[in-house]
C-alpha cells in the first residue's frame, strides 16, 4: 500500500468540491453522456469540448437517438473536434448500448469500441462508480512529483493506476476527476505549477526538495544504431538486380538493389558512386551506392528492367536515392 497516495486522497476530494470547474458534462449524468464526454475528450481541449458537447447532447439525448442517425449527420456535429474516427467509435458503441445496455463492468466499458484503458477507468469510475484508475500523462505527473518519483514516466502508468485501484475511496467518479482536475488547473505541465493553491502542498516531495518540474523524468532517448552499408545497383544489358528482403524485420518482404553491410563483392567494374542517408526510428542507414557494370547476371537474384523496378516491386523509398541509375 502506498501510505503517502492514500493520505492524499482526503485533501485532494475536498479541494476538487470546492474548486472543481463547472462543464457541462459535470451536470446531469448518464452512463450514456460520460461515455460521449469522455470520447470527446480524448486529445481534445477542455474548452474544444465545452463548446461542442451541449449542441451534441442536444442533438443525440440518448444511446438510441445516435444509434438511429445518419453517419454524416454525427460527423457533421462533430465538426472541429478533430479525429472523426471518434465519432464512428462513438457512433458503433451507441449501437451496442441501443441493443443490449450500457455495461456495467469495467471489461464491459472497455469493449467498446474507441475506448482504451484511460477511457475505460474514466468511464467505469465516474459512470458506474467502480474504483478503476484512469491515468494519464497529466496523472502521472501529478503522482510523479507528489512522490519525487525519478522512474522514467514510460514506466509509470501501470504503476500507478495499481497503486491508486488500492487507494479509490466510495466516490470513485470524483476521485477521478479530481486528480484530472489537479493535472488541469493546479499541477500544470508548462511553467510553474501554481503549489500555493495545491491540497498536496504539504505532503508534495517534490515541492519540499524545491523542485517540482524535476518531475515527471523522461526516459533518455536512445540513440539510433547507425549501419553503414554498400548498396550495388548492378546493370547487365538493360536488366537490374534486385532482392527480397527477410519476411521479418525491418521493411520485411520489400524489394532492395543488393545490400551489403559488410565489404561487398566485386561484380564488375564501378561507374558512379553515391552516398544517401536513411533515417528509420531506431535505426539509421548511411548507404555508399554504386552503379557497377555486371560482369554476368549473377544468379541469385532478379534481373528486372528500369520499367519493372519501378512499376511492380515495391522498393522502399530508402533505395529512391538510386533509382536516377535506372535508365
Ligand atoms: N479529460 C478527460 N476526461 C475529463 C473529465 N471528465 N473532466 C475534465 N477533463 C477530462
Amino acid at each position: 500500500m502506498d501510505e503517502l497516495l492514500k493520505t492524499a486522497v482526503s485533501p485532494l476530494l475536498e479541494w476538487y468540491r470546492l474548486s472543481k470547474r463547472d462543464l457541462p458534462w459535470r451536470r446531469d449524468r448518464t452512463p450514456y453522456s460520460v461515455l460521449v464526454s469522455e470520447l470527446m475528450l480524448q486529445q481534445t481541449r477542455v474548452e474544444a469540448v465545452r463548446e461542442r458537447y451541449v449542441a451534441f447532447m442536444e442533438k443525440f439525448p440518448t444511446p438510441r437517438s445516435l444509434a438511429e442517425a445518419d453517419e454524416e449527420e454525427v460527423l457533421k456535429a462533430w465538426e472541429g473536434l478533430g479525429y472523426y474516427s471518434r465519432a464512428r467509435n462513438l457512433r458503433r458503441a451507441a449501437c451496442f448500448i441501443a441493443e443490449h445496455g450500457f455495461p456495467d463492468t469495467y471489461e464491459g466499458v472497455r469493449a467498446l469500441t474507441g475506448v482504451g484503458d484511460y477511457t475505460a477507468g474514466a468511464i467505469s469510475s465516474i459512470a458506474l462508480g467502480l474504483p478503476t484508475p484512469a491515468v494519464d500523462g497529466n496523472v502521472v505527473r501529478i503522482l510523479s512529483r507528489l512522490h519525487a518519483d525519478g522512474t522514467p514516466q514510460d514506466a509509470l502508468k501501470r504503476e500507478y493506476a495499481a497503486r491508486l485501484a488500492e487507494v479509490y475511496p466510495p466516490r470513485a467518479g470524483e476521485f477521478t476527476e479530481a486528480l484530472m482536475e489537479l493535472g488541469a488547473i493546479v499541477c500544470v505541465p508548462n511553467g510553474r505549477p501554481l503549489c500555493g493553491a495545491c491540497p498536496w502542498e504539504g505532503l508534495c516531495r517534490a515541492h519540499a526538495a524545491g523542485c517540482e518540474t524535476c518531475y515527471p523524468v523522461r526516459a533518455p532517448k536512445k540513440e539510433r544504431k547507425v549501419v553503414h552499408a554498400t548498396v550495388l545497383v548492378l546493370r547487365y544489358a538493360d536488366m537490374y538486380a534486385i532482392e527480397k528482403r527477410d519476411e521479418r524485420g525491418l521493411l520485411a518482404g520489400l524489394w532492395q538493389f543488393p545490400f551489403f553491410e559488410k565489404d561487398a563483392p566485386d561484380f564488375g567494374e564501378t561507374l558512379q558512386t553515391k552516398r544517401a542517408k536513411h533515417v528509420f526510428t531506431h535505426i539509421e542507414w548511411r548507404m555508399t551506392g554504386k552503379l557497377v557494370a555486371a560482369r554476368e547476371k549473377y544468379p541469385g537474384y532478379v534481373w528486372a528492367t528500369a520499367d519493372e523496378i519501378r512499376t511492380r516491386y515495391a522498393v522502399p523509398s530508402a533505395f529512391k536515392a538510386f533509382f536516377g541509375w535506372l535508365t
